[in-house]
């Protein structure tokens, strides 16, 4: 599905399965115009990102959902880092060692996750791929070089959570 607007071409949609049985699933992985796509359905809404973590290409779709700093966040099984699901925000908690006593709080990496629009036609559950042209984080793990490794080694992004030296 690909919809013509002021003259230039709209990003384009890709079925991704009936909405009843997404919502059976909660999660569906889809490779999808040159990328891995996982949506989400959670608490009655449906979510899309890519489904590499932007931090080491950790896979995300067995992620825990939780909320942090009042935001539904993905916890990349890996190295727990938490993406906003809405908007691929990376959140990280710390605190000032001069303020006594410290008090954690909650600050924002900026977009580091690209999330995609989840349409719902009739019944029928669509994603419109992003078009934001800059570059973000996970755009990273989805070369096709990237890929290849990922064949020539599936555990790659598993190895991942082995190296504990990510952020928490
Ligand atoms: S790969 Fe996701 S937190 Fe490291």
């Amino acid at each position: 599905m690909s919809v013509e607007q002021n003259g230039e071409e709209a990003p384009a949609s890709y079925f991704i399965g009936k909405k009843e049985d997404v919502m059976k699933a909660k999660r569906v992985s889809k490779f999808i115009n040159g990328r891995d796509v996982l949506v989400i359905y959670y608490e009655g809404k449906f979510y899309a990102m890519d489904a590499y973590c932007y931090h080491a290409g950790g896979l995300l779709e067995n992620g825990d959902i939780e909320e942090f700093n009042y935001k539904l966040c993905i916890v990349c099984p890996s190295h727990k880092y938490k993406i906003t699901l809405a908007e691929g925000e990376g959140l990280y908690q710390a605190s000032d060692p001069e303020e006594k006593p410290p008090i954690p709080r909650w600050y924002s990496k900026g977009i580091k996750q690209r999330v995609h629009t989840v349409l719902d036609v009739g019944g029928d559950i669509y994603v419109k791929m992003s078009d934001v042209r800059k570059s973000i984080g996970s755009d990273y793990y989805q070369t096709e070089k990237q890929r290849q490794e990922r064949q020539k080694c599936p555990e790659i992004s598993a190895a991942a959570a082995d190296d504990d030296e990510g952020e928490c």
